[in-house]
């Protein structure tokens, strides 16, 4: 047997900061067991510590960029999760069908989405909710994270300038209007079922399938 093992792990400093508080969100929502896709899970740390808050369920990570399945890998196999948590799959939510097998549609009970849609054309979004449906069943749930723009709420200057900035990297990115998602969202057959304020500035938004 092989027992080199090679350290893969990115470390994405907003994942530790963030984490808990999303986690507390999640507990109001994920059922005691089941599996649960994270999308554009990035370095893979907050996959793992999803996983090892929630002992009882299957936490699947994804993410479209090698380098980021091989840090969600070498995460996975640093924390000993391995026999729990499956290994990522490789999911550009634009390139469809997503490659989901039929019988691991069957255990999805949520779809969970952290900090992409910003950073990420718009089509991105779209075609997110159209495929999430497809793996979804009725009340299921749709979570969004991140910073948005919402009409009823100044934008923090700290948003404005995170904005500009990802606007400067790619004309294609930028905060979304909540108002925009939400209607690319009931376009899909999901209603909004929460909105909630997260600390620095970003927002928990969870959807269900109708
Ligand atoms: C800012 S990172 C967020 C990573 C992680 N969710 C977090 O909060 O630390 C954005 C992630 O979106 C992923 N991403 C970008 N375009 C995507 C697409 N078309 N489909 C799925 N993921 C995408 C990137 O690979 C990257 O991992």
């Amino acid at each position: 047997m092989d027992n080199t093992y090679l350290d893969e792990r990115l470390n994405f400093p907003s994942t530790t900061r963030n984490r808990e508080a999303i986690a507390q969100v999640l507990s109001n929502y994920i059922s005691a067991n089941g599996l649960f896709l994270e999308i554009a899970s990035g370095s893979g740390e907050h996959g793992v510590f999803f996983q090892k808050t929630f002992p009882s369920i299957i936490w699947q990570t994804s993410d479209p960029e090698f380098i980021h399945r091989k840090s969600i890998i070498s995460w996975i196999n640093y924390l000993g999760l391995s026999s729990k948590m499956p290994e990522p799959l490789d999911i550009d939510v634009e390139k469809r069908p997503w490659p989901i097998t039929n019988s691991l549609s069957s255990l999805i009970k949520g779809i969970v989405c952290i900090n992409m849609i910003h950073i990420s054309p718009w089509s991105c979004t779209k075609a997110m909710f159209e495929e999430s449906k497809c793996y979804l069943e009725q009340n299921h749930f749709l979570m969004l994270y991140g910073p948005f723009l919402m009409k009823e709420k100044q934008t923090s200057e700290s948003n404005m300038n995170f904005d500009q900035s990802l606007k400067l990297q790619n004309p294609q990115w930028g905060l979304r209007h909540l108002d925009q998602v939400n209607k690319i969202a009931f376009k899909n057959g999901f209603k909004l079922d929460k909105v909630i304020e997260m600390p620095a500035n970003n927002v928990s938004v969870i959807y269900r399938l109708s």
